[in-house]
């Protein structure tokens, strides 16, 4: 392929996503670029190229879809995510400014209260599973509630977000299991969008009041609630599982966190750095790419893999160490330039709340069992994560 090293490895395969850092490592010894030839696409695995081409919005557009089939011209234009400079800057601004620090300051006093009230809760339990009952169960109270959604249902949420999140690789097993809950979701997310279904003083609300303003459509307005329920809420959940793993594996690094909670913020940036939950997007080159050596022709897809980025040796001191003081400043973890997560302000604030509740009031958390992965074309999580924490 065009003078380009290749490799045969599946970065959607089972066993690829059950452990992939192995993986990753041998994908950036290839080099700056390679070709994955199951696919038929080009990829990059470092952070040196990694990170500029997130930036170079230009040559690698994200209009023709974020994953490896394109999009499907049948469906409605997105106002987000999937689209390219200048029409990506109206919906962009209108969720910038809904997601702004101004409102996650605003949010911060409820937040707080509910992460206090679970983990009272974990600790009167002592046992639970991690996943359901705090990774999940935190984000999907706090996130919905703050955009106006009503409380029955919410299960959908997850169903419909790990379809997406799946449909950006490949049409495999993994995918296929997920299409039948994820598409029976997807008119409940639709109804959840509408004006009359949302809250008054609610996120989902600011949203339309920028309808009510002339500087989008009512129709724009539904279409801009919708990304907070597909990218909101799995993100976080498997950020908030992720690093709650790595805590549990490396109870040194806990045990800096239960003496200095204020490190809170940092230890989950350190998680989303260490164990990305987006771990891979896609973009398609708008011309010809003149890259280590060889040329990706235009028109063509190109892998970015995030999350190895974030493990590269090159950019990051002893990168495979969890270390809750790292500034981890600079991670990929949620993109980088002008597609960059519009939620972070959101996410991290969930984050440094719930961690810094469970440093202040657990001594420790032990692994009482095997944690059990959840795989995902695009996500990396868990399913379950039975744990024992000890209160202070
Ligand atoms: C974009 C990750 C939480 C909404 C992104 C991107 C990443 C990411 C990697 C870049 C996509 C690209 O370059 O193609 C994460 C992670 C999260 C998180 C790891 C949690 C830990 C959130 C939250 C929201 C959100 C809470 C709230 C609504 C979005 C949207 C975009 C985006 C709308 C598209 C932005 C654009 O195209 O301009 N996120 N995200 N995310 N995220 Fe997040």
């Amino acid at each position: 392929m065009s003078g380009i090293a290749s490799s045969p490895l599946d970065p959607f395969a089972p066993d690829f996503l059950t452990d992939p850092y192995p993986a990753y490592e041998a994908l950036r010894a290839i080099g700056p670029v390679f070709a994955l030839e199951r696919y038929g696409v080009w990829a990059m695995a470092g952070y040196a190229e990694v990170e500029p081409a997130l930036k170079d919005w230009k040559t690698f557009i994200s209009g023709e879809g974020v994953g490896l089939n394109g999009m499907n011209p049948a469906l409605p234009k997105p106002l987000t995510l999937q689209i390219d400079p200048p029409d990506h800057d109206k919906g962009r601004r209108v969720l910038g400014r809904t997601l702004s620090p101004g409102v996650a300051r605003k949010l911060r006093k409820t937040f707080q209260k509910e992460a206090e009230k679970k983990v009272s809760e974990l600790i009167d339990k002592g046992s639970f599973d991690a996943v359901t009952d705090l990774a999940e169960a935190y984000p999907m109270k706090v996130f919905p509630d703050a955009i106006g959604i009503r409380p029955d249902g919410r299960e959908k949420l997850l169903a419909w977000s790990t379809f997406v999140f799946n449909s950006f690789g490949p049409e495999n097993e993994i995918f296929a299991t997920s299409r039948q809950e994820g598409l029976a979701a997807q008119s409940w997310i639709m109804e959840c969008c509408a004006r009359d279904a949302l809250q008054p003083d609610s996120l989902g609300m600011m949203i339309y009041q920028a309808a009510d303003e002339g500087e989008i459509t009512e129709h724009e307005a539904t279409h801009l609630v919708r990304p907070f329920l597909t990218a909101g809420i799995d993100t976080t959940v498997n950020g908030i599982g992720n690093t709650l793993l790595a805590l549990a594996m490396h109870p040194d690094e806990y045990r800096k966190l239960h003496h200095r909670p204020e490190l809170a913020r940092n230890a989950f940036e350190e998680g989303l750095r260490y164990d990305s939950p987006v771990q891979t997007f896609f973009r398609t080159t708008s011309r010809n790419v003149e890259i280590g050596g060889g040329v990706i022709p235009a028109h063509r897809k190109v892998l970015l893999f995030m999350a190895s980025a974030n493990r590269d040796p090159a950019r990051w001191d002893k990168p495979d160490r969890f270390d809750v003081e790292r500034v981890a400043t600079g991670h990929v973890g949620f993109g980088a330039g002008i597609h960059a997560c519009v939620g972070q302000m959101i996410a991290r604030l969930e984050g440094e709340l719930i961690f810094g509740e469970l440093a202040r009031r657990v001594k420790s958390i032990e692994l009482t069992a095997e944690p059990k992965r959840r795989l995902n074309n695009s996500l990396r999580g868990l399913e379950s994560m039975p744990v024992r924490v000890t209160a202070a």
